[in-house]
């Protein structure tokens, strides 16, 4: 009889811890944004859908680009919930975690990069800790990093954050 006992304990314990382990082992990984082009990519596609995201504050879909912009014709800027109340609150600059994701399409609105910026604490006190990220349709890494041309020429709007859509004052 204890030897019943037992196995029937022996087989509950079993039945529980692989129950449980199973519910960690399945358990979704959060993502987080890290200044890593396809650790980046993954959060604003997957862990946290751009999409989603309100647009900067006074654009719309498919604004056409600004005189001297290297970027697509037509663009659409995204902001997320870090960004988007300093923009509204013309807090002078953007705080840690905020990300811009901008869509640059063609005339004929195919959709030809994604330029990020990425903001992380301590990344490059240089330039306002800002990680910059083209990617391809795709999600292909096309630049990542401290990138020196997006840097230099954002590095003009340096009391705007590096930012040029508007102003953060
Ligand atoms: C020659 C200048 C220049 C270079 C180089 C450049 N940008 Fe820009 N960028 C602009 C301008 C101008 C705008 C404003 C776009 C507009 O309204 O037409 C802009 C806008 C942006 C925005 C929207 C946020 C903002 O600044 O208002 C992002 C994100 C961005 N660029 C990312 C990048 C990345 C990533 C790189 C490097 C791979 C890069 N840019 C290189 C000039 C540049």
């Amino acid at each position: 009889m204890a030897k019943i006992k037992n196995a029937v304990f022996a087989v509950l314990v079993i039945f529980l811890a692989s129950f449980f382990l199973g519910c960690v082992g399945t358990k979704e990984t959060k993502l987080e944004p890290k200044a890593e082009g396809k650790a980046l990519y993954s959060y604003i596609t997957a862990g946290n859908n751009y999409k989603k995201w309100d647009k900067w504050p006074g654009t719309r879909e498919f604004y056409p680009k600004s005189a001297g912009s290297p970027h697509g014709d037509l663009l659409i800027t995204y902001v997320n919930d870090k960004a988007l109340p300093a923009i509204q609150g013309k807090a002078g600059s953007l705080p840690d975690e905020s990300i811009i994701v901008k869509e640059n399409y063609m005339p004929d609105k195919t959709l030809d990069a994604l330029t990020v910026m990425y903001k992380e604490n301590g990344y490059d006190p240089a330039h306002n800790d800002w990680f910059w990220a083209k990617y391809s349709p795709t999600g292909e890494v096309q630049a990542e990093g401290k990138v020196g041309m997006c840097n230099d020429c954002h590095g003009k709007q340096k009391d705007n954050d590096y930012t040029f859509t508007s102003p953060l004052k």
